[in-house]
């Protein structure tokens, strides 16, 4: 970990006011912030999708860059820019709220756009049946979740309809990131607004500034 910390945040609640995930990335910072400096980058995907990859994005991204044109240059500046975004990073925040089972397609539009061959994975069929290998290191996620519904965890009684946790999970090599360092904290039974619920909040609202002043700590 450098001495200096650079925080990106990736919100994708499509609920500019009163969304859960917000606030958990809030208190994340500020919490941070309050034991240690660091530099915050913002990445709002929820107020201003990614766009979707394209057959064009997809050639451009596996040309060669010495032979990629202009127009393909260009098709990839905004993975490109993305993509610096987390090469800058020592902590990755994302606000993933669940979405019909899944994570906004917001969030799926940023992944598809980070996900690039030669700058965060290698693929080599050489290495046999696993191919993919991540090119980034030594960087940390926080997974702030919420979700209307409960009981997603392994074990419970949703969690076959999970399909948030395990693609994060998935995906977090794509950010340089190992699965001991991915935290995650996640609220339940949004939906109810019944004492669950606010037992749920106020547990995630603890853990989430034990996770920054730790995390905040272990870094210096
Ligand atoms: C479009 C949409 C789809 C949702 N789908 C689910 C779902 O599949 N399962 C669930 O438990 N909650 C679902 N919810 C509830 C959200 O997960 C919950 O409201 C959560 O707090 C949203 O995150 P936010 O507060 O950060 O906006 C859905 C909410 C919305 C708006």
């Amino acid at each position: 970990m450098s001495s200096t910390n650079n925080i990106l945040v990736v919100n994708s609640s499509a609920r500019k006011t009163r969304s859960i995930s917000r606030e958990l990335s809030v208190l994340f910072t500020e919490s941070f912030r309050a034991h240690k400096p660091c530099n915050i980058t913002q990445r709002d995907v929820g107020m201003n999708p990614p766009s979707f990859i394209t057959e064009d994005w997809i050639a451009a991204a596996f040309n060669s860059p010495e032979q990629r044109s202009a127009e393909q240059k260009s098709i990839l500046q905004e993975s490109d820019q993305l993509i610096d975004e987390v090469v800058r990073s020592d902590i990755i925040v994302l606000g993933a709220p669940m979405y019909n089972y899944s994570m906004p397609a917001s969030l799926k539009a940023w992944f598809d756009l980070i996900a690039r061959v030669g700058l965060t994975f290698s693929f080599d069929l050489s290495r046999g049946d696993y191919p993919i290998e991540p090119v980034l290191r030594d960087k940390k996620l926080v997974l702030l979740s919420s979700r209307g519904e409960f009981a997603f965890a392994p074990g419970g009684e949703r969690a076959h309809l999970n399909g948030l946790d395990p693609a994060l999970h998935a995906c977090a090599h794509y950010l340089g990131v190992e699965q001991e360092c991915v935290n995650s904290i996640v609220v339940e039974y949004e939906e109810f607004k019944d004492k669950r619920w606010l037992d749920s909040l106020e547990q995630a609202r603890q853990q989430t500034r034990q996770l920054a002043y730790q995390m905040a700590g272990a870094a210096s």
